[in-house]
């Protein structure tokens, strides 16, 4: 093993999120205009083996998780294939974890083959029990598909399985509590999201955003939480509800920043490497892949990454701009 993958920050990086796709199926208003937005075109899309490739150096310079994002990662034909790909690699710790995060849609005829290709679980993203709700928030009429997904996820056993539930004001923020409810019926660990400002509409106000706290007080109207311990890395603060064993979680990114303890890296579907979701840069990694650069060079690219990685996401700070990437690009 070479030098570990710590920054000037002194935060050594596990994490690898990994974009699969830029499209998706559903078009979230919180996520993407109507129209969608300029898809990449074919060719600059990492290939499967380019792909790999990069994985395959990244975890040789000490990456021991990977996770699968996009827009809607399963909407790639080979996902799979990355899966399974991905999968056979192994890290410091043994083998490389594989998580995806999806909106299910397209679970029902994946989830068996995505299991049996070594994907260990998947969290899923769901903002409404409502299907006129859900039509309008992600501008598709695909409620009981979404549903479908779900448990064709659970019968795969891709546990645990979370459900990420973005708030927001007059849409859907009358339903924590039904959401809660729903998800502790069956097992799934809910997490309400703060929404960040990475909207490809950039509409983003902060005063408009359902903050942690007052998700927390909403949920405390209807269950008792007491919080878990020992969050490590993990961007969600976790509660027992009731005394447990079922748990919630609230992703409080803008308010409360877990970047003191952020151990990722990002890597578009395009080949650009990120050290934050806000990172203003990005480094190429697709052309020296593809002008044939070896494994030194490479790892060499990722420690540059790293070495620029900011301490924080600076949402706050007086002269914050948004990335010009939307998250649907850069990945989840
Ligand atoms: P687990 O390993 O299951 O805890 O996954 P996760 O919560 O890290 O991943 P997921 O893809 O489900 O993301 C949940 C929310 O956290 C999404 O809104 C992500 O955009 C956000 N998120 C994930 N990683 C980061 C990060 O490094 N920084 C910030 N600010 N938000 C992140
Ligand atoms: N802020 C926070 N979370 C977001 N997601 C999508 N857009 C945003 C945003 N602007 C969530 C999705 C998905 C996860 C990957 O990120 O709901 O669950
Ligand atoms: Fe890490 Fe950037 Fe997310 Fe903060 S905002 S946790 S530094 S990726």
């Amino acid at each position: 093993p070479g030098t570990p993958l710590v920054d000037p920050h002194g935060r050594q990086h596990r994490d690898l999120r990994v974009s699969l796709t830029d499209r998706c199926n559903l078009r979230c208003t919180y996520c993407m205009p109507a129209e969608g937005v300029p898809w990449l075109p074919r060719e600059e899309m990492l290939s499967t083996d380019e792909l790999l490739r990069v994985v395959q150096v990244a975890v040789d310079a000490g990456i021991t998780e990977v996770r699968l994002t996009g827009g809607e990662p399963l909407l790639r034909p080979d996902a799979v294939d990355v899966v399974a790909g991905i999968a056979a690699m192994t890290g410091e710790d043994g083998p490389v974890e594989v998580s995806l995060t999806t909106n299910a849609l397209r679970m029902p005829q994946l989830a068996r083959p995505l299991a049996d290709a070594g994907l260990a679980r998947v969290n899923i993203s769901l903002d409404t029990l409502r299907p006129e709700r859900f039509a309008a928030m992600t501008r598709r009429d695909r409620f009981a598909d979404t549903m479908a997904g779900i448990a064709a996820a659970d019968e795969a056993g891709l546990h645990p399985i979370k459900i990420n539930a973005v708030l927001q004001r007059e849409v859907n923020d009358d339903e924590p509590l039904e959401l809660l409810r729903w998800a502790v019926e069956r097992g799934y660990e809910l997490r309400f999201i703060e929404q960040m400002p990475l909207d490809g509409g950039r509409s983003w106000q902060r005063s408009e955003m359902i903050t942690g706290a007052e998700i927390l007080a909403m949920l405390r109207d209807g269950v008792e939480l007491s919080e878990v311990p020992g969050r490590g890395a993990a961007p969600a603060e976790r509660f027992l509800v009731d005394g447990g064993p079922a748990t919630v979680g609230v992703i409080a990114s803008v308010t409360q920043p877990f970047c003191g303890s952020c151990d990722r890296l990002r890597l578009t579907a395009d080949g650009q490497l990120r050290s934050c979701l806000f990172a203003r840069g990005e480094t190429d990694l697709r052309t020296p892949l593809r002008e044939g650069r070896d494994e030194r060079d490479l790892t060499a690219l990722i420690h540059a990454c790293l070495a620029g990685k900011q301490p924080g996401h600076g949402i706050d700070d007086p002269g914050f701009l948004q990335p010009p990437r939307p998250m649907s690009a850069i990945g989840g």
